[in-house]
């Protein structure tokens, strides 16, 4: 379902994540499912996946209409759903938001949005520093994590998410 690059992202984030669940405590079984599955469909082309988002009755965003590939965390949260009968809402929920992140209190969740942007094999300024927070803490970590990206956005003239948006303004303290 992806190709050879997308494959070893995931096997590093499974690698890196294994060592966060044991300086965090994290639950390492739910880390792995979600390394392994978050991007099982980002090779997808964006034509499919509005075809199997609509199919699946999920609800599409302003957002996921206009950049199709921005569900394709969605739709892995729901094929893993279907297909293995995974109901855990940290797991689901870690993987469907894994590129934008959204206010949460879950270790696992933040976990993902971190290793995700993190993981050995990215080669960006700042990403050292990045690691060396989160390694530190979770929470920390995930906030400036959330920052790196609407950062990132602003530099490179993108779209920033109205869901990183949300979690940027949850983390200085508004409620969701
Ligand atoms: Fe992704
Ligand atoms: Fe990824």
């Amino acid at each position: 379902m992806v190709s050879r690059q997308r494959a070893a992202h995931m096997e590093r984030m499974e690698e890196d994540g294994k060592k966060l669940s044991r300086i965090h405590n994290l639950d390492e079984s739910k880390i792995i499912l979600a390394t392994c599955a978050h991007d099982l469909f980002r090779d997808t082309n964006p034509d499919k996946l509005l075809k199997i988002a609509s199919v699946w009755k999920l609800q599409i965003t302003k957002e996921e209409r206009y950049l199709p590939l921005l569900l394709h965390g969605k739709i892995a949260s729901e094929y893993i759903k279907r297909r293995f009968s995974v109901d855990d809402a940290e797991i689901l929920d870690a993987i469907s938001y894994h590129t934008s992140g959204i206010p949460t209190n879950s270790k696992i969740v933040k976990a993902l949005v971190v290793l995700d942007t993190t993981e050995h094999g990215r080669k960006f300024d700042g990403v050292k520093k990045l690691r060396e927070i989160a390694c530190k803490s979770l929470d920390t970590g995930y906030d400036a994590v959330i920052k790196n990206k609407i950062a990132y956005a602003l530099i490179h003239d993108l779209l920033i998410l109205e869901k990183t948006v949300q979690t940027w303004n949850y983390l200085k303290g508004l409620s969701s």
